[in-house]
């Protein structure tokens, strides 16, 4: 599973065929790299003439394959004034997707000249594209999938750079994992127990079962599990590298199966309900990424794992069911259950860590999609400085996000007749009223919703991020945990 490509690197710089080489855009035309200069000299020249022909312009991702005698070489744009962060894993998305391009199952990528962090960066990049989920195939090229060797030939120390970006690119892998894995295979116990290896990781795992959270009061969250044949479950994830500091806690919707309920969904598309536990994919890799960077933080992962059936067990429209916080809930719609799950993690969250902030990540409204498209996850918080934070963090990493209002005439569309609130607003501004929901459970505490629905899945690839499980806000959380003081 996970990432197949096969990564080295060296100092050397006598070039081996078939190499990789970049080139960037002028407003003259393109400017090789001192390495693709050398390359071009080997090969008399082929590699300008041959660009000259293609118009080839050094843009970003632009690619050309050039035969000679000595071998194969791969031009690759890297655009405009090549910057570290996300410009330069793009470029090695490109220097990836160039390999297969090429035909080619290995080769070297001349890349001297560049600082280790850029070439870090590089790495990364051709890393987090080369992931592929080949789980359930029983033949070995149904994925097509072939073993490919990058070697990376730099003079700057990248080793200890590209360290830290292994465990993130861990991290992400992770969740795209969980978000690719099938409802039959990925349910609340067996999810749990993916959970409770990251105990390898230095993380302490606690995973409560339903008696544990009935008597915790966990009744919403319980609400959503009762219809279904798998127990729920709630998973703590802790990482106590801060001292004695308040912890940050991520919170995660993880919604293994989302029929509906008894407000069934339509059967058109339904297969995508499996990855609704986007959110709580992206905690728990967050979490791994975070451990395995070691990180000098206190961080505490909740993540609430249920699936949502329909059967005689199963909650009733118009049914009335108390939160762990005492509040009652009219669940005029059964479909909109992730904000109860949420509701009772973030009570628990509250009264059992007295975390300094939350962040909770949820595919929680189809809404979202409709207003924010798959390019930004919503973002909805009662504080400026953590949603601006938030928001920084997420655009150094590629994970955008899009600050949405909140407030009380859209609060007031909850008023219930018989109880203290409705699971559903009006048909107008649904994911703004869902964010008024979860607000109502965080008790003050400076809060943040990322409504990641359009994100965790992609049916088109991105350089960094194959089609399907997208792995999307672990990028954002590390970055975030780091530079948050
Ligand atoms: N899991 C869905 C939201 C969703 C939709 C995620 C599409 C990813 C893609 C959520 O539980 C849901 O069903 N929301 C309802 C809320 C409605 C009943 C108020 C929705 O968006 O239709
Ligand atoms: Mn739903
Ligand atoms: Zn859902």
């Amino acid at each position: 599973m996970t990432a197949t490509l096969n990564l080295a690197f060296s100092t050397e710089t006598s070039s081996s065929y078939p190499v990789i080489v970049t080139a960037a855009a002028t407003d003259a035309g393109f400017a090789l790299s001192a390495a693709a200069e050398a390359t071009d000299n080997a090969m008399g020249g082929a590699l300008t003439r041959a660009a000259s022909e293609a118009e080839f312009k050094g843009k970003a991702g632009q690619t050309l394959v050039v035969r000679g005698a000595e071998g194969t070489a791969v031009l690759v744009g890297s655009g405009k004034n090549l910057a570290a962060g996300k410009d330069a894993e793009n470029l090695g998305g490109h220097i990836f997707s160039a390999l297969g391009k090429a035909g080619l199952t290995s080769a070297s990528v001349m890349l001297t000249g560049l600082d280790a962090a850029i070439v870090a960066d590089i790495a990364h990049g051709a890393h987090l594209a080369s992931y592929v989920f080949k789980h359930y195939f029983t033949k070995g090229d149904a994925a097509e999938v072939k073993m490919k060797s990058l070697t990376i030939i730099s003079d700057a120390d990248v080793s200890s750079e590209y360290a830290m970006r292994e465990e993130l690119a861990q991290g992400v892998f992770l969740a795209r994992d969980l978000v690719f894995e099938p409802a039959n295979k990925l349910y609340p116990e067996s999810y749990a127990e993916r959970c409770e290896t990251l105990a390898d990781q230095g993380l302490k795992i606690t995973v409560l079962d339903e008696d544990a959270m009935r008597k915790e009061g966990m009744d919403l969250l319980l609400s959503v599990g009762q219809g279904s044949r798998r127990a729920s479950r709630m998973v703590i994830m802790e990482w106590n590298g801060g001292g004695d500091e308040a912890p940050v806690a991520l919170v995660g919707k993880g919604v293994c199966f989302d029929t509906g309920g008894i407000s069934l969904k339509p059967a058109g598309g339904m297969e995508d309900m499996k990855w609704d536990m986007g959110g709580s994919a992206a905690v728990v890799g967050a979490m791994r990424a975070l451990a395995g960077r070691k990180i000098k933080r206190n961080v505490v992962g909740l993540v609430g794992l249920v699936e949502n059936m329909p059967d005689g067990e199963a909650t009733r429209p118009g049914d009335v069911v108390t939160s762990m916080s005492g509040q009652t809930v009219e669940i005029i719609n059964t479909d909109a259950e992730g904000r109860l799950v949420l509701a009772d993690v973030l009570t628990y969250a509250n009264k059992y860590f007295k975390p300094s902030k939350m962040i909770n990540l949820a595919t929680l409204t189809g809404a979202i999609i409709v207003s924010l498209g798959k390019e930004y996850a919503g973002l909805f918080s009662n504080n400026d400085d953590l949603s601006n934070a938030l928001m920084a963090a997420g655009l150094e990493t590629g994970e955008k996000s899009w600050r949405m209002p909140m407030g009380k005439e859209y609060d007031d569309l909850l008023k219930s007749h018989i109880a203290d609130m409705k699971n559903i607003g009006g048909r107008w501004g649904g994911s703004i009223t869902a964010a008024c929901f979860l607000e109502r459970f965080v008790e003050g505490v400076p809060w943040a919703h990322l409504d990641i629905a359009g994100m965790a899945w992609s049916e088109k690839a991105t350089p960094t991020v194959p089609k399907g499980g997208t792995g999307f806000g672990v990028k954002m959380l590390t970055n975030f945990l780091e530079n948050d003081a």
